[in-house]
């Protein structure tokens, strides 16, 4: 346990113990304490030390796409080192004390499955993956491994190249994720907003989906966000910190 204390405020254990359906919403805080960097964070963030439009976009890709290939193996390969922390941990064990738990993740890094989350919804895509860069389709991960180009061309298009997994700027969101998202966050009792800056929509709009629909909103972030106010409660805290006294008292 990392020591940290943090005082839950009086009402969020009441809140949560009359709750069935739990959405929880997480961003790239929530794999900070696991070690993969953020993006926004000044100094360390990923936006703070290169410019999306060069790296995370179609147009970047078609640009160069042996830098936007060899940018994104790097993160596979810091990604791959690491593993769930106790936030992660937290949320597993929360799993059994609700009707459901759902957890939407904006997260490439597959930490929240490896963790023994049973329900994950990416709305961003996975790094692990490869697809083809005209088809959309999946390309077979040891076939791409055996290629020596980087990236190699795709199997599944003359034209087409293996890009990563991921959903970038400009480019829509998978439609079967986002309905789940939009169906959860319109029916949740609570909503949880942790490790997220609230601004890359559509996924930050669905706390505030969550709200309008009456849900309880509780988000955990060290820094406030657009949220921060219109939340039931915020608590100031790191991922691995609060979701731990919150598993804690829910099991105590
Ligand atoms: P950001 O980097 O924008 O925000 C991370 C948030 O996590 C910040 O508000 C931090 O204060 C907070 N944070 C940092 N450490 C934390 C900790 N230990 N515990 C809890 N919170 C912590 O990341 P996202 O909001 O996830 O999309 O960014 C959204 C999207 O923008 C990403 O999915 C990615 C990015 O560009 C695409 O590339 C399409």
């Amino acid at each position: 346990m990392n020591g940290a204390i943090v005082k839950l405020p009086d009402g969020l254990m009441s809140d949560l113990n009359n709750a069935d359906r739990v959405l929880v919403l997480t961003g790239a805080g929530m794999s900070a304490e696991s070690g993969v960097p953020t993006f926004r964070d000044a100094q360390k963030g990923l936006w703070a030390k290169h410019r999306p439009e060069d790296l995370a976009t179609p147009q970047a890709f078609k640009r160069n796409p042996q830098m936007v290939w060899d940018w994104y193996e790097d993160r596979r390969r810091n990604i791959v080192k690491v593993s769930p922390h106790a936030g992660h941990a937290a949320l597993v064990v929360m799993e059994q004390y609700f009707e459901r738990l759902v957890v939407v993740t904006q997260n490439v890094d597959s930490l929240h499955q490896l963790a023994g989350s049973t329900d994950v919804v990416e709305l961003h895509g996975n790094i692990m993956r490869s697809i083809c860069s005209e088809t959309g389709k999946l390309i077979d991960e040891q076939w791409l491994r055996s290629q020596s180009s980087h990236p190699p061309a795709s199997p599944h298009h003359p034209d087409g190249l293996a890009r990563p997994g991921v959903v970038w700027f400009g480019e829509s969101l998978p439609q079967i994720a986002m309905d789940r998202a939009m169906a959860e966050a319109s029916s949740c009792d609570v909503c949880f907003s942790i490790g997220t800056s609230t601004l890359v929509q559509p996924a930050a709009s669905l706390p505030f989906l969550a709200l309008n629909a009456g849900a309880t909103v509780i988000e955990i972030n060290p820094t406030p966000t657009s949220l921060s106010r219109e939340a039931h409660y915020s608590l100031q805290s790191t991922a691995a910190t609060a979701l731990t006294a919150i598993a804690e008292h829910l099991t105590a």
